[in-house]
């Protein structure tokens, strides 16, 4: 089907989930939307983000009639993934499931961590999640909300970054668990960072690349894959596309082309 995958992000970080999808499905078409004019999504309310996202859903459908779509943003899947699935038709992916899937699929899987954004880690979705999945699990959730600004000034390896890694995740370096969901969009630029400090012993769980097996695997059984030859991608921001281009190749991996402003 040649109709393309939507996906979208409070901003930039969502980039990190769509480099995922094109490597996981070179075939497809994708058009992803980053709302850089109301970013950061995770410090607002349930109310406000799922209003956003039915905007930009909305938009994606009826303009560009995207045959599903992928919610990037882990604080929009926190917060307006349920909403999102009754109203609309087409499949709506978010990252919550993917991640605790893969957890649940783990054959050490008694004490998982999650970071996200301070919206993601009060919505308890991973934890309601994660229970329901492995109910004798321990689950200790953290928020983590500077390695957002962090990763976006691009200061992967500097001892700023390290010594806020350093204070959020001591409680994990301690006693460490044997995944550690990384519920946020911009986490995957520090993995390497994430990693050094907490050492070999955790599975860390990326969402994009967790959601990708699960978008591949849905549009497989659906019949609905597209066989292009070589991903497309299309780019559209609500505000300042200059900015987003300049930031997001850290998150995309490769540079961005055209990048459109639009308004929803
Ligand atoms: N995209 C958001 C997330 O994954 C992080 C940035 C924001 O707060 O909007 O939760």
């Amino acid at each position: 089907m040649d109709r393309p995958v939507g996906v979208f992000d409070s901003g930039v970080g969502g980039l990190t989930v769509l480099r995922e999808l094109a490597r996981a499905l070179p075939g497809e078409r994708f058009l992803y939307l980053g709302d850089t004019a109301r970013v950061p999504y995770g410090t607002k309310s349930r109310e406000t983000v799922t209003r956003y996202s039915i905007e930009i859903a909305n938009y994606l459908i009826t303009r560009h009639d995207i045959k599903m779509l992928v919610v990037a943003c882990n604080t929009a899947s926190s917060l307006a993934l349920p909403v999102l699935r009754k109203i609309y038709k087409i499949p709506v992916v978010g990252m919550v499931d993917p991640c605790v899937r893969r957890a649940a699929s783990l054959p050490k899987r008694e004490r998982i961590g999650v970071i996200g954004t301070s919206g993601t880690i009060r919505s308890g979705a991973y934890e309601q999640a994660l229970r329901a999945a492995i109910p004798a699990a321990r689950i200790d959730s953290r928020p983590c909300p500077l390695l957002v600004a962090l990763a976006e000034e691009g200061w992967i390896g500097a001892p700023v970054t390290s010594a806020v890694i350093a204070e959020y995740l001591s409680p994990f370096r301690q006693d460490p668990p044997d995944a550690l969901i990384l519920g946020c969009t911009h986490y995957p630029v520090l993995k390497g960072a994430i990693r050094e400090f907490l050492g070999e012993a955790t599975v860390l769980i990326d969402s994009g690349e967790e959601a990708a097996r699960v978008v591949d695997v849905l549009l497989s059984e659906s019949g609905w894959k597209r066989d292009g030859g070589g991903p497309e991608v299309a780019f559209l921001v609500t505000d300042d596309p200059e900015r987003f281009r300049s930031v997001g190749e850290l998150f995309f991996g490769a540079g961005m082309d055209a990048v459109e402003m639009v308004s929803l």
